[in-house]
């Protein structure tokens, strides 16, 4: 099967999400800070032939994470174990994950602010010093028994950095980066790179049109191009501005990219709490939404576009919010 065709019957397997993921650093657009400070980190390590230290990433979904861990796995040439948070249940799994390691190999650990307090304290030794320590038995007669870890590098991810504990956060001695949000020319390559991963042909006025519209985030504008593309098939037409249009229409993504959950909690803000300040499980109470999601998802995005601010009293809508709410309310 030639590269291409391997690529559309991916693409019809419904893996899209892998199709679309950049394989090379030149493919992973934007966040030069951080790809330069891993591009040093592990080359340095590489050239010592040592595993490279612990790295954090943190940022809000969608921003490229996941990604990064395959790229930092396959810069250093080692195997990537892939895991999360809440996956590992009990001291033996982690300590089945750690045991089964290759030397080099980079463990992912997705969520890890999900980790509960028992494993996280069994990975503190494990990170700093390469080995485990397990309890066997219980009561008087329990001992304990260390073993030796192949050297690894632990590459975790958290939308969440504030529920990390700091005993934890402190052992990512090889770095804790965070991941932004895309400008609109970076989204634009992503898009471009996209669309012809898909074989579409799509004029660059259309792409920035779902560039300005995808709240700066790179799943999200690939998710939005797939319905573009979806909108233009069903309509027999090309994918163009009237396209876009439509299918932002149809999934009520306002000319700022918000989407409905996004304009719920400003409205809220706005009609029943008289622009704020409000706090997060009365916000979560009133608009529906799970706190987390307003945490993780929708307000680091208002925040951005300065419609809301966080204070120690709870969230404001800022004057530029209140305007948007009655922009909305007028059309
Ligand atoms: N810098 C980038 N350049 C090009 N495409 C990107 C970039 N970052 C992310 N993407 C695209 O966005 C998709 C989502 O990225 P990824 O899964 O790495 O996000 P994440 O931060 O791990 O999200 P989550 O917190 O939800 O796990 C990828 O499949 C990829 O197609
Ligand atoms: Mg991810």
């Amino acid at each position: 099967m030639s590269e291409k065709e391997e690529q559309i019957s991916r693409d019809h397997a419904g893996n899209l999400d892998q199709t679309l993921r950049p394989q090379t650093w030149e493919e992973y657009v934007g966040q030069e800070k951080t790809k330069e400070n891993l591009r040093i980190l592990l080359t340095a390590a590489k050239e010592r032939g040592h595993a490279a230290e612990h790295i954090l990433l943190y940022g809000p979904p969608g921003l490229g994470k996941t990604t990064l861990a395959h790229l930092i796995s396959k810069t250093l040439g080692t195997n990537l174990r892939v895991t999360s948070g809440p996956a590992i249940e009990r001291v033996g799994d982690l300590a089945a994950i750690l045991t089964n390691l290759s030397p080099g190999d980079v463990l992912f650990i997705d969520e890890i602010h999900r980790l509960s307090k028992s494993i996280e304290e069994v990975l503190y030794p494990a990170m700093e010093s390469g080995v485990l320590d397990i309890i066997i038995g219980k009561g008087p007669s329990a001992r304990t028994v260390q073993l030796e870890l192949p050297p690894f590098t632990l590459a975790a991810a958290t939308t969440r950095m504030s529920l990390l504990s700091s005993p934890l956060r402190s052992r990512f001695s090889g770095g804790v980066f965070r991941l932004e949000f895309y400008n609109e020319e970076e989204i634009s390559r992503i898009l471009e790179r996209s669309s012809s991963l898909l074989n579409m042909g799509v004029e660059k006025k259309s792409l920035n049109k779902i560039a300005s519209r995808c709240r700066a985030t790179p799943r999200t504008a690939n998710y939005l191009l797939k319905r573009c593309r979806d909108m233009a098939q069903l309509e027999k037409s090309e994918l163009d501005n009237g396209v876009v249009k439509r299918t932002f229409d149809l999934l009520e993504i306002d000319q700022l990219g918000l989407t409905s959950a996004d304009r719920n909690v400003l409205e809220a803000i706005a009609h029943k709490f008289s622009g704020g300040p409000v706090g997060l499980n009365t916000l979560a109470a009133a608009t529906g939404e799970e706190q987390s999601t307003i945490e993780d998802v929708i307000e680091p995005y208002l925040i951005r576009l300065g419609l809301i601010e966080r204070t120690p009293r709870g969230r404001v809508l800022t004057p530029a919010g209140l305007a948007h709410c009655q922009t909305k309310s007028i059309e």
